[in-house]
């Protein structure tokens, strides 16, 4: 694992867009792994500046994300789709139809999975995949088990992570209790990964997954096993990992 030690937010989402931008720059296509959740939105933000500035397009690119809930379609405001088209895909010149989501919507949970998997198959599979890490550990919607999952799937999500979740939503009552995700498998399959984890509150998980055992109960502590990751993280994020600061 190639380790980043930033010193700051805006710092860390400069790495993790110039990592991405080298591999847009390096074919004339390619296959993003795309995510959500607060830590990349600084990421989003440098790629739409330097798409905006000329330095990087996305004529090339088919984009894939991570995960998306269960039981809301891509207009609703919290769904995951209508956060990319927020932070990205509404700010760049991109193909729409070459940016997939799995459908929230679509109440047949092993349709929606297994089509999202194929799909990913059928377009030679991920260049390379952004992550953010959890709270317990989870990555995509992979929370804490008994065994990695392989393929995308349908998840019911912890406590702690609708908790974690509720700030988005009015109300704690409105966060889906399940979601849609790529599995372990899937996120392994991609040839390089790039995580990406900031602040204090941050700070164990990042011990616990990248310098304790590998295990399920802490999914993300599997790309301990990738041959191809940079961990990107702040001053604080990085605070309890004695050998990294
Ligand atoms: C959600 C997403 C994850 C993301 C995680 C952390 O649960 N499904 O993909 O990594 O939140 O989010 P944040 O970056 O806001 O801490």
């Amino acid at each position: 694992m190639n380790f980043h030690i930033e010193p700051d937010y805006d710092a860390l989402s400069r790495r993790g867009a110039d990592l991405i931008e080298g591999v847009m720059k390096a074919t004339d296509t390619y296959t993003l792994g795309l995510a959500t959740g607060s830590t990349p939105i600084g990421l989003y933000k440098c790629l739409v500046d330097d798409a905006q500035r000329k330095i990087i397009d996305f004529a090339g690119a088919t984009t894939f994300n991570l995960d998306e809930y269960r039981g809301i379609g891509g207009t609703h405001p919290q769904s995951y789709r209508y956060f990319m088209d927020e932070h990205l895909f509404g700010n760049i010149d991109i193909d729409k139809s070459a940016t997939h989501v799995p459908d929230g919507a679509d109440p047949d949970a092993a349709h929606a999975c297994d089509c999202y998997e194929r799909a990913i198959q059928e377009a030679g599979g991920i260049d390379i995949q952004l992550l953010g890490l959890g709270h317990n550990g989870h990555i995509g919607f992979n929370e804490p088990a008994d065994e990695f999952p392989k393929h995308t799937h349908c998840v019911d999500l912890t406590q702690s992570t609708i908790e974690a979740n509720s700030r988005l939503f009015d109300h704690i009552d409105q966060v889906p209790r399940q979601a849609y995700t790529m599995g372990i498998g899937t996120i392994m399959a991609a040839r390089r990964i790039v995580i990406v984890a900031n602040g204090s509150d941050k700070a164990e998980i990042v011990k616990r997954a990248f310098f304790g055992p590998v295990t399920p109960a802490v999914p993300a502590s599997i790309l301990q096993f990738h041959p191809c990751v940079d961990v990107i993280l702040d001053l604080e994020s990085a605070a309890l990992s004695k050998n990294l600061i």
